[in-house]
């Protein structure tokens, strides 16, 4: 079989997707300086055509952690630099400060949702705006806000920790002439009795449920789909096609099975150098695919990981697919 001419075209591919990359990795670092490494931005500076990836996670939402016990006691100068860092970029803070690629936040805790004058909100925003912003609404917009309106034009993962978006909403609190008044003491409690209560009353295992085995996600795996986001968010760094070169990142043929991080002829970072060495399962892909700077802080792969379960499970049936004798998988 010969395919000299796919492999140039390939070629031009992976010269044009390392470019791609290298654009998309400077503007994420330019838009956030991440302080907590996966809270980058979701979708950095390009929309990918017909990715599915803004699965907005449903279960998260359920188990969000209120921000009101958390108010009064906030660290505001930790979420001014925290705001700084990960949304000036798009957001000015200042009284009158011009709209930018998202609106000017002064007076927007308390203040009406998705009104600000001047500026032109995503038909998903427009449907959420009813009221005003208020601690809860503004905690679930910022822990996730795709979730909170799903195709929001804000491309902005969240803030997944709770004592940050306390920080935060805390300092966005003090943009206003008349500040929102804090809980009083009563919502804080009502709050805390909340959180404290579905702890309680439910057995552990009731939570698990709800999210299906990694291995039944496997067994139901979509290979070309799996493919289909490898062309789309690793083909810029991964070759997989046996004996492809090492790129931006290792070749990937035969990855599962094969020993973590110890591709013949590449530079790993240092990040991975205590992780390598161990045959790479369908789990253990999974754990590194989903955050790869949780798995391995510092990795030199700047992919802020695959979050839907079923997609990660698509992508490495496909990997096993690429293989002499790919693993049977469950
Ligand atoms: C990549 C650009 C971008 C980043 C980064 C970003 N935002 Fe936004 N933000 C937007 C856009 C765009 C909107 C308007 C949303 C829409 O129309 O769907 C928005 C809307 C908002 C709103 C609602 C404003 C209103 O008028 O009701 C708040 C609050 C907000 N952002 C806070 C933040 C905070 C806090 C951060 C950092 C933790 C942040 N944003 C990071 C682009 C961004
Ligand atoms: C921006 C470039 C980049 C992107 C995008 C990227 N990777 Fe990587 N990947 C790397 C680098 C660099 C490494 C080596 C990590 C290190 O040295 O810290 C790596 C390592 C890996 C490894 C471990 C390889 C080994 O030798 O054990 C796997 C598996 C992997 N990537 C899969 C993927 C998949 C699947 C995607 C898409 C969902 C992806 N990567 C997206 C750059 C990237």
């Amino acid at each position: 079989m010969s395919n000299s001419g796919k492999d140039s075209l390939l070629g031009n591919k992976i010269a044009a997707g390392v470019l791609t990359a290298g654009l998309v990795l400077w503007g994420a670092n330019r838009i956030a300086q991440v302080l907590i490494p996966d809270e980058a931005p979701e979708k950095p500076a390009i929309q990918l055509a017909g990715l599915a990836t803004a699965a907005p996670v449903a279960a998260a939402a359920n188990a969000l952690e209120s921000v009101i016990p958390l108010l009064a006691g906030a660290d505001i100068a930790k979420g001014q630099a925290f705001v700084q860092q990960q949304c000036a970029a798009c957001h000015t803070l200042t009284q009158g400060g011009a709209n930018g690629v998202g609106p000017n936040l002064y007076g927007v805790v308390g203040g009406p949702m998705f009104a600000h004058a001047g500026f032109t909100y995503s038909d998903a925003a427009k449907a959420k705006a009813k009221g005003n912003w208020n601690y809860d609404n503004m905690n679930a917009w910022l822990a996730a806000p795709s979730s909170f309106a799903n195709g929001t034009g804000m491309s902005y993962a969240g803030i997944k920790n709770t004592q940050t978006r306390a920080d935060v909403i805390a300092y966005l609190r003090t943009l206003a002439a008349s500040p929102l008044p804090l809980p009083t003491p009563d919502e804080v409690k009502a709050a805390t009795a909340a959180a404290a209560a579905p702890a309680a009353s439910t057995p552990a295992a009731a939570a698990a449920p709800a999210a299906p085995a990694f291995s039944t996600l496997l067994a139901s795996a979509d290979i070309a789909k799996g493919q289909a986001v490898f062309q789309q968010q690793c083909s810029a760094c991964h070759t997989i096609a046996k004996g492809g070169p090492n790129g931006v990142g290792p070749n990937l043929y035969g990855i599962v099975g094969a020993k973590s991080f110890s591709a013949a002829g590449f530079t790993y970072s240092s990040a991975v150098q205590a992780k390598a060495g161990q045959p790479w399962s369908p789990d253990s892909l999974s754990d590194w695919l989903k955050a790869p700077n949780s798995f391995a802080s510092g990795t030199a792969m700047s992919f802020a990981g695959i979050k839907n379960d079923q997609t990660r499970a698509d992508v490495i049936a496909y990997l096993n697919k690429n293989a002499d004798s790919p693993a049977k998988l469950p």
